[in-house]
């Protein structure tokens, strides 16, 4: 008989983490390669980077933590397991084909691309549909439905268009041997997964986690209650952020650079009031069910959501300036992109991880100093990143060195967080620990009892 709540996360995180070591290493050596002035950097393997960044690391991992977590925040309704690992399967082959195509030349380039195209649709689309299944169930049931669940709905409706259009990308590029992807195509495909579904699933997440693991007053009542004006907030920010998605993706694929920079502003304008109420909400009045079991915690989620708003707050002002025709350097938008991809969700999956690990695991954090300097390290390196804005728009060119400097950071920040998190999920359980501990459900009791 199918298992409720399989143990899908194990074999998620391994692929993930391999892809992220791959992919940051080569981030890393590009980095390096610009800001030092090393050589010239071929566009081909900036994209490679991007792919396996956001769907060979970022995109499974986040995946395999919804196999065990989105069941469990949708009131217990299994997932369609049967399609994990197919989807698993499916963008692990894409991931390797991604580091492949730019070593081989002509038709093998060809058919490797088209495979490479239909490997993520597939997995995408599998991925979405898997953990879909929890959020039906409920629709079937006509209840009330709570804010984080409208929140995952449209984070996997991101994902499966997403990866419908990263496989576009693919596919078209496959017709142009040895050429680099349709940049808006890969920009749209790519603003979908990581800003549509990774982040609204981090949002959906922090929503229902932070006011057991923080301490909030818990996110988004239920909709049976009158919605308090925290709540319209909260429910007009998260529609900003779905509409930056949106049309940030239409602005990508027409090359509408006005209608991305609309969409920038629009995301901060949703951005900032959810981190308000998430992150860098105050403390006062929830359950401290959980504030002393990992001191890191409060720390970590903090520095996420600090580095999300500034993220956020970069791209705004940058496309505020270049509506009202101000020269703008272009290096202020990979900052956005790596304080939102570094800064708020590699430190914010270092604190989570780091958090829910040792209760999947049923042992405590292996190595736990080593995602202490994970996370300080991708906190530093996504600052010093956002230092060639800088650099590009004022100088001094000495500013790029140290912007050179947060690749290697980041990347070590990595080893160590795949080293931590690694040991802790395939190391044994010390004799008679259970594999899934009752205490995960005492919390959901609790803040149950607390909303009640
Ligand atoms: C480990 C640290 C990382 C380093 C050193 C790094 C480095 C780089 C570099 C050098 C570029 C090219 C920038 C340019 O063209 O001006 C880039 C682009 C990009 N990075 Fe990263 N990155 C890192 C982490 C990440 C993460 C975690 C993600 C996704 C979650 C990511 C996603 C992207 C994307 C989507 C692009 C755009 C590629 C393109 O436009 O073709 N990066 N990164």
């Amino acid at each position: 008989m199918a298992r409720k709540h399989p143990l899908l996360l194990r074999p998620f995180v391994l692929v993930a983490l391999a892809v992220a070591l791959a992919g940051s290493t080569l981030g890393a050596i590009l980095l390096l390669r610009m800001h030092l002035a090393l050589g010239p950097v071929d566009t081909t393997w900036i994209q490679v980077h991007g792919q396996a960044q956001v769907f060979g690391f970022i995109v499974p991992l986040v995946l395999g933590f919804g196999t065990y977590l989105v069941p469990r925040i949708a009131a217990g309704k299994p997932i369609r397991a049967g399609l994990a690992a197919p989807a698993l399967v499916a963008l692990m082959l894409a991931a390797v084909l991604n580091f492949v195509v730019p070593l081989v030349p002509g038709s093998a380039a060809f058919l490797l691309r088209r495979a490479l195209a239909l490997l993520v649709a597939a997995g995408s689309l599998a991925g979405a549909a898997c953990l879909e299944a929890p959020l039906a169930a409920r629709r079937r049931e006509r209840g009330p439905r709570r804010g984080h669940e409208l929140l995952i709905e449209a984070s996997l409706a991101f994902l499966a268009l997403g990866g419908l259009a990263d496989a576009a990308a693919w596919w078209l590029s496959a017709s142009v041997p040895s050429s680099a992807l349709p940049a808006g195509l890969a920009a749209a495909a790519w603003r979908l997964a990581i800003e549509g579904f990774a982040l609204g699933m981090a949002l959906a997440v922090s929503t229902r986690m932070f006011a057991g693991f923080l301490g909030l007053a818990p996110g988004l009542a239920e909709r049976q209650h009158a919605p308090t004006r925290r709540d319209k907030v909260f429910l007009a920010a998260a529609s900003a952020w779905a509409a930056s998605v949106l049309l940030g993706s239409v602005g990508a694929l027409a090359g509408l650079d006005r209608l991305e920079g609309i969409a920038n502003l629009l995301f901060a304008a949703g951005v900032l009031p959810l981190s308000l109420q998430l992150g860098l909400s105050s403390t006062s009045g929830g359950p401290a069910i959980d504030r002393t079991r990992d001191a890191v915690f409060p720390f970590g989620a903090r520095t996420a959501y600090a580095l999300l708003v500034a993220g956020a707050t970069v791209g705004a002002a940058a496309s505020l300036a270049e509506l009202f025709g101000l020269p703008v350097h272009s290096l202020w938008f990979d900052a956005r992109r790596h304080l939102i991809n570094i800064g708020f969700l590699l430190t914010l999956i270092a604190t989570m991880a780091g958090r829910l690990a040792p209760g999947f695991a049923g042992r405590p954090l292996a190595l736990p100093w080593l995602r202490v300097f994970a996370l300080a390290g991708f906190a530093a390196s996504s600052l010093l990143r956002a230092l060639e804005g800088v650099a590009g728009q004022w100088g001094p060119a000495e500013l790029l060195w140290l912007s050179g400097l947060s690749g290697p950071l980041a990347a070590s920040a990595l080893l160590a967080l795949a080293a931590s998190l690694g040991a802790t999920l395939l190391m044994q359980p010390p004799p008679g620990g259970p594999a899934e501990t009752p205490r995960r459900w005492s919390l959901c009791r609790a803040v149950q009892k607390h909303r009640s």
